[in-house]
């Protein structure tokens, strides 16, 4: 170890001085421990996707993306009350190109029971992907790992499927 350091720094060119993390001269500012674990900073499309779905789909799916009680059980009506979207839920089973239609189209796009509304009116494209980056913060490596892999699938099947079309000048 101490070989490896010892050679990192004999290549580093003398004018470069001591690497940032070696820096002694201008010590980082202290951590600060009272933050809470859940205020750690977040990148702008997370951030934005935590905001719209506080404000869009945490009355049903819950606060903490938690869904509601019970929810693999019916209602009376016959309908389905709304599923966690975190590692407990089936979110991560799904593609991106399914879950966004679900979020612009509604729950009726695959049961026409389904009470989750369309989103198409209030949330764009891209907000629906900051919403689905939002939403991954809640899964461990398995969930991520999977649902990459059904993404991938269903690009390959699309491509495949419906190829880009041609624009053609009339
Ligand atoms: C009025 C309540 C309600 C709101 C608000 C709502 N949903 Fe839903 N959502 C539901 C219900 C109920 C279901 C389950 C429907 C079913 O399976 O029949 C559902 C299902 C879903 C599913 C399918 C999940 C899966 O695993 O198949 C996704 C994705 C989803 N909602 C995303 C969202 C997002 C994102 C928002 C905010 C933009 C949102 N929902 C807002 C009620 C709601």
């Amino acid at each position: 170890m101490a070989v490896l350091v010892g050679l990192g720094l004999a290549l580093r060119r003398p004018s470069e001085g001591p690497p940032e993390h070696l820096d002694r001269s201008n010590p980082p500012a202290p951590i600060d421990l009272t933050w809470p674990t859940q205020a750690r900073p977040e990148t702008g499309q997370v951030a934005l996707g935590r905001t719209i779905y506080d404000r869009e789909c945490a009355s049903c799916h819950g606060a903490n993306a938690e869904g509601q009680p019970n929810w693999t059980q019916a209602l009376p009506d016959g309908s389905l009350p709304a599923p966690p979207h975190d590692a407990s839920g089936h979110t991560w089973h799904h593609s991106d190109a399914e879950l966004i239609r679900i979020i612009l189209m509604g729950g009726t796009v695959y049961d026409p029971n389904s009470n989750m509304p369309a989103f198409a009116e209030k949330v764009t494209v891209e907000e629906a992907e900051a919403i689905l980056a939002y939403i991954r913060t809640y899964w461990g490596p398995r969930e991520r790992s999977y649902q990459a892999e059904q993404t991938r699938r269903w690009e390959t099947i699309r491509e495949q499927v419906m190829p880009t079309p041609t624009v053609v000048d009339p």
